[in-house]
């Protein structure tokens, strides 16, 4: 798997991506929001080493991790994954870009680009992701980018330990291929 964006490749991790990966991965304002880290070097590795490595192996695939390579830099600023349903008809997104990168437009490119490469090369019918209503980047990057909010989901996230509260809302957003095609 290889696409371009203007500034961008998209392309499968490797093991040679650990400083990248593991500047926005150890970083616990970065990771917060996600549901892995802060990792350690070691949490890293066997990101790259091993799970990578076993989700492009699996048939059926099930599971697309997809690095986000500054083209210039040749460095790996963030990655989007795409984890598809049973039928494989559905992926569910999710995104982060290193914090010393954040405010210049990358991932609102680097998903632009993978949800076409969902929908023209997997054959995806709908992509949806899930966001903490506290995440205010992430819900303008979603409705810029054209996907619905499907509603409120109240106390569907999970804290993390130590959170005031153990549960939060998330929304949900959405877009179906024909109205993905239709915007373009
Ligand atoms: C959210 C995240 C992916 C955004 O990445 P990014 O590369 O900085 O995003 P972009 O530069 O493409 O776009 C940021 C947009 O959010 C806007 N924005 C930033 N802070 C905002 C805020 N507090 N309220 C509303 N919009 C905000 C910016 O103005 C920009 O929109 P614009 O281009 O229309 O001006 C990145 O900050 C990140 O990785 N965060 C941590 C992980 C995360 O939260 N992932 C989402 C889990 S679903």
């Amino acid at each position: 798997m290889l696409f371009k964006t203007e500034r961008l490749l998209l392309r499968e991790f490797s093991p040679d991506d650990f400083e990248g990966v593991h500047e926005y991965a150890s970083d616990y304002e970065n990771v917060k929001h996600m549901a892995f880290g802060p990792n350690t070097p070691e949490d890293t590795r066997r990101y790259l080493e091993v799970q990578c490595r076993e989700e492009r192996e699996a048939i059926p695939r099930m599971h697309y991790n997809i690095a986000v390579e500054e083209a210039l830099l040749h460095k790996v600023i963030g990655g989007i994954s795409i984890h598809l349903n049973w039928r494989r008809d559905d992926g569910i997104l999710g995104v982060i870009i290193s914090r010393r990168y954040a405010g210049m437009g990358y991932s609102t490119e680097a998903l632009r680009g993978v949800i076409d490469h969902a929908f023209r090369d997997l054959g995806l019918h709908r992509v949806h992701a899930v966001v903490d209503v506290c995440n205010p980047a992430m819900i303008h990057i979603f409705e810029k980018l054209g996907l619905r909010c499907e509603g409120r989901m109240i106390k569907r996230g999970k804290s993390r330990p130590g959170a005031d509260e153990p549960y939060f809302d998330q929304f949900g957003f959405a877009v179906l291929r024909e109205e993905w095609e239709a915007r373009k």
